[in-house]
């Protein structure tokens, strides 16, 4: 069965409420129960990991390989514009990850514009809303199958 981690980084756990007009007003909980309905329907498994701490983050990321998971998907939050520590953890381990973040970052301000996380993802989806979440997995799903 492929397994897929769902990571989100800080400010994450208050989707619903955080900036409605930015983030919309589905919460986390919301999100990665319309993934695992989608998994399921496809024979696949995801999990989902939150934490507002880097360190919990790079060791989950860490985990991911004795965990056997075949591929992650990451919203780092703000981390992704500052967290080479993160970066480093992810070119690491070699999962493949699919980068998502909700709003458009490149429509915001200058310091969302760069990610650290970029140029080692399988792909980066951004502005497309909770929708990106559910077209990384598709993403994933597919990749996994041409393997
Ligand atoms: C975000 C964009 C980041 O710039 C911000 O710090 C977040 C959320 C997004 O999903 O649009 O926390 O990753």
């Amino acid at each position: 069965m492929v397994r897929i981690l769902v990571l989100n980084g800080p400010n994450l756990n208050l989707l619903g409420t955080r900036e409605p007009a930015t983030y919309g007003t589905q919460t986390l909980a919301d999100i990665l129960g319309r993934l695992a309905t989608v998994a399921a329907t496809r024979g696949a498994t995801v999990v989902g990991f939150q934490s507002n701490a880097e360190h919990a983050l790079i060791e989950q990321v860490h985990a991911a390989s004795s965990q056997q998971f075949d591929a992650i998907i990451i919203n780092a939050g703000a981390y992704t514009h500052t967290s080479i520590a993160l970066r480093d953890a992810l070119a690491a381990v070699r999962i493949p990850f699919y980068e998502v973040h909700i709003s458009n970052v490149y429509a915001r301000e200058a310091f969302r514009h760069h990610s650290h996380l970029s140029a080692l993802a399988a792909g980066v989806i951004v502005g497309l809303g909770p929708l990106g979440y559910e077209l990384a997995l598709e993403a994933a799903l597919r990749a996994q199958t041409v393997r």
